[in-house]
């Protein structure tokens, strides 16, 4: 996370894990600022932080006690999700950004840690982001909570989604970016050339190229094998898929993702294995650390190899970090504003009965208003309008569009108020229901 959001522009002047060999990665790959700490120690790290007075604090706790794959049962290591908000409550920086596993979402520890941060004053962005739109060939799906004093929940969405790409990113796209100026392609018909230039669109896109090799062109030696072919193997969890194409991108990096396929496997193959689990590439170390978004040349070589195997998994993808980075410092810039949900469109239609123009107008002063306050939301409405009322901009309005400006925002406040209202009345329906059938 930390290269990532160094990637995006942040400055990251302390970091913390409890693991003397992550440490040591860390240090010989990032810098000297990492220390090694139990971030439990609320005392000790507590005023630690607090002298430091980051923007933003940064966090991805651990997440085997809510993962599909663990136990489910919380336990010790679930603690550090409520150290993580109590440490934020403590410092209160402008901003904070935590990591986890989707099923943390519903976790007690994240229940009682989601109610320290909103009672300190953040308002919540609860994402569940998958990787593979963000840079990284792998279908990666994470919670990720963005805070930020004073904002309203969901303040960050709209400018998450547009940050995501239209399509995945495969392993195909990772290797070609490590070739460099020149790529190989599966040939689709057996002898025709496998080689590309990556100045020039791919087979798929113009299959009749006749383009000589370039001259320059130096193959990756370490992923030959995987490029020939075409295939690759992971440790599926449960019942899922073992092979995968270089078309698609890998599925979640875990600790056991570049095992050999077991007996078991060979005997019960996934009915949409494209081809049999013993003609696809078992994964290198090296590759399943690119794949997890590791720059090539990471200096691994302090960990013993079943560490690092650990070490990857348990990483948040640099690139999909860096999105998120990018996202976060665009708000603090004021270079980007929510977007306006379309339903919000429908509902002055259906409630107030406007026009299309009317709607038009209103969206149009809404974003004005956003602009103005440089992306802000506001918890309280009453904020909101007293901020809107001190910039600048806006003393500048004549008073028929500031009174317009106000208008729009009351009536997103006044949409957003019954759209709460709603889904906690069908929560309770639900619950009734669920009382009753239990009855
Ligand atoms: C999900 S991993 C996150 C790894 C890393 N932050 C990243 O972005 O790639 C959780 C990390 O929490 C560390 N950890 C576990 N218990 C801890 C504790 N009590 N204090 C500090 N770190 C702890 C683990 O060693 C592990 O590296």
């Amino acid at each position: 996370m930390s290269l990532g959001l160094q990637r995006a522009g942040c400055e990251i002047i302390q970091a913390y894990d409890s693991w003397d060999k992550a440490v040591e990665v860390y240090r010989r790959n990032i810098g000297s600022h990492v220390w090694q700490a139990d971030l439990k120690d609320i005392f000790r790290i507590g005023p630690m932080l607090a002298a430091l007075a980051p923007d933003l604090i940064v966090g991805g706790p651990p997440c085997q006690d809510f993962s599909a794959a663990g136990e489910r049962v919380e336990g010790e290591r679930a603690a550090l999700t409520r150290a993580f908000a109590m440490l934020v409550t403590i410092v209160r920086p402008k901003w904070f950004l935590m990591e986890n596993v989707p099923l943390a979402a519903r976790s007690q520890a994240w229940t009682d840690a989601r109610a320290m941060l909103v009672n300190a004053g953040y308002g919540l962005t609860e994402s569940k982001l998958d990787a593979s739109l963000y840079g990284v060939p792998q279908r990666r799906r994470r919670l990720f909570v963005i805070g930020r004093l004073g904002e309203q929940n969901g303040f960050l969405e709209s400018a998450l989604a547009s940050a995501r790409s239209a399509q995945p990113m495969t392993i195909r796209d990772m290797l070609s970016n490590a070739l460099g100026d020149a790529c190989y392609f599966q040939p689709r018909v057996s002898g025709n050339r496998g080689i590309w230039s990556t100045d020039g669109p791919a087979p798929a896109i113009c299959r009749s190229s006749k383009r000589p090799i370039p001259p320059n062109y130096k193959p990756h030696p370490a992923d030959a094998t995987l490029v020939e072919t075409g295939a690759f193997f992971t440790r599926p969890y449960y019942e899922g898929r073992g092979v995968r194409t270089l078309d698609e991108p890998a599925p979640a990096v875990i600790r056991t993702t570049r095992e050999r396929p077991r007996p078991h496997y060979l005997a019960n193959p996934h009915p949409a294995d494209p081809v049999p689990a013993t003609q696809a590439a078992v994964l290198t170390q090296e590759q399943v650390s690119r794949i997890q978004g590791f720059p090539v040349g990471w200096d691994w070589s302090s960990a013993p190899s079943r560490d690092v195997d650990q070490m990857i998994a348990n990483a948040v993808p640099a690139a999909l970090a860096e999105a998120i980075g990018r996202v976060i410092l665009a708000r603090e810039a004021g270079e980007s504003i929510p977007g306006i949900p379309g339903q919000f469109g429908q509902w002055l239609r259906r409630r107030h009965g406007f026009s299309k123009l009317a709607i038009r107008n209103a969206k149009s002063r809404l974003n004005r208003a956003r602009r103005f306050l440089n992306g802000r939301t506001f918890a309280d409405v009453a904020l909101e309008l007293a901020a809107l009322e001190s910039t600048a901009a806006f003393a500048t309005l004549s008073k028929g569009m500031r009174s317009d400006l106000r208008a729009a925002l009351r009536l997103y406040r006044e949409w957003q108020s019954e759209l709460t209202e709603r889904k906690r009345t069908k929560m309770k329906e639900a619950t009734a229901a669920i009382d009753a059938m239990a009855a």
